[in-house]
């Protein structure tokens, strides 16, 4: 008897651990010969299996990495899965608004078209800074990527109807930004949050200001995913997570999926600007909607970086 209720205790763990972990895949099959795509942090998680899928569609896929070694690496692994020889690397550091500056030179004097540029890159919960004194998550998150993207919309726009694609994380509701301390570096966890905060606000605002343009843009949360993340923690902290990963995350291959949606599918355009999760618009807490917030944050971003 005892051996009969164990193995259905181990089925029901099981199903519910399958059902938690369910997600849809893009079933789109378009293929994008002759486009160009940019991802920030391809050569790791969800960023390489965007990569990846994308460069089976027939894309030129261009990675944008700090490491040099990681990013020669991914870009062999890339080619070879995709058995796509138009794939290369760029080096950025997203940390430094230096390194982002001369990125976009170089992009703009090799590259002639920008079709999907890919928003990825991101630190986790972490207590530092930037070389430019933003803190990490604040800095690398939104800011590296605010300024990437209007030095290129350019190119975008040229190359239009192109896409801009953020990732950010449904942990953006448990935080608020504080005006006062954009660069609030106290708790980690707050700082993941309102730095994922600000990549919904900041979809919403280029969705606004590049209206009519030929430019659209989509807010990402991949689901929670087994990537590399945990990298940046200490092992015991690890080993821990590798465990609650297994049990609960889904594979980078599937976190990409909600990325691909966006970037291929045609529906998308209906919600210029929107939150996505599970490759379906999803709703967003009011206060993550608010216009007012959006476009005061972008114009306290153009400070920070000194767009203007
Ligand atoms: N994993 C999840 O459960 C989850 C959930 C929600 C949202 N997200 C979001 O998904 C995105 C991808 O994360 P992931 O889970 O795939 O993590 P990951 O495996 O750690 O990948 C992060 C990527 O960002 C790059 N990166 C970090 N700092 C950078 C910098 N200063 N300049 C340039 N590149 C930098 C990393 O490069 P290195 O390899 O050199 O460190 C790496 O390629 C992030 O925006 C994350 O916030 C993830």
């Amino acid at each position: 008897m005892y051996l009969l209720y164990t193995i259905l205790a181990a089925l029901l763990c099981f199903l519910v651990l399958k059902w938690t972990k369910r997600r849809r895949y893009c079933m789109d099959v378009k293929r994008l010969d002759g486009k160009t795509v940019l991802i920030t942090g391809g050569n790791s998680g969800i960023g390489k299996e965007t990569a990846v899928a994308l460069a089976m569609r027939g894309a030129r896929v261009i990675i944008a990495c700090r490491d040099e070694e990681r990013a020669a690496k991914a870009v062999r692994e890339i080619k070879a899965r995709s058995h796509n020889m138009n794939v290369l690397h760029m080096d950025l550091d997203l940390a430094n608004v230096r390194s982002v500056r001369d990125f976009c030179k170089s992009f703009l004097q090799r590259e002639k078209r920008l079709d999907i540029l890919i928003n990825n890159a991101g630190m986790p919960s972490v207590l530092d800074w930037t070389d430019d004194h933003f803190s990490m998550c604040f800095g690398v998150n939104h800011l590296g990527h605010f300024l990437l993207t209007n030095l290129l919309l350019g190119r975008l726009q040229e190359s239009a109807p192109s896409r801009v694609i953020t990732l950010t994380c449904s942990l953006y509701k448990y935080q608020k930004l504080d005006f006062q301390d954009l660069n609030y570096n106290l708790l980690p966890f707050f700082t993941y949050c309102r730095s994922k905060l600000a990549n919904i606000y900041f979809t919403q605002e280029l969705a606004r200001l590049t209206e009519g343009k030929g430019v659209t843009a989509y807010a990402v949360h991949p689901g929670y995913v087994q990537s590399n993340w945990t990298c940046h923690y200490s092992v015991l902290f690890r080993i821990l997570m590798r465990v609650i990963m297994f049990m609960f995350f889904v594979s980078c291959e599937l976190g990409a999926q909600t990325v691909v949606h966006c970037a291929v599918t045609d529906e998308v355009t209906q919600h210029n600007g929107g939150y996505f999760s599970d490759c379906r618009p999803a709703a967003l807490r009011p206060f993550a909607e608010d216009a007012g917030v959006a476009k005061k944050l972008w114009e306290a971003s153009e400070r920070l970086v000194k767009l203007a």
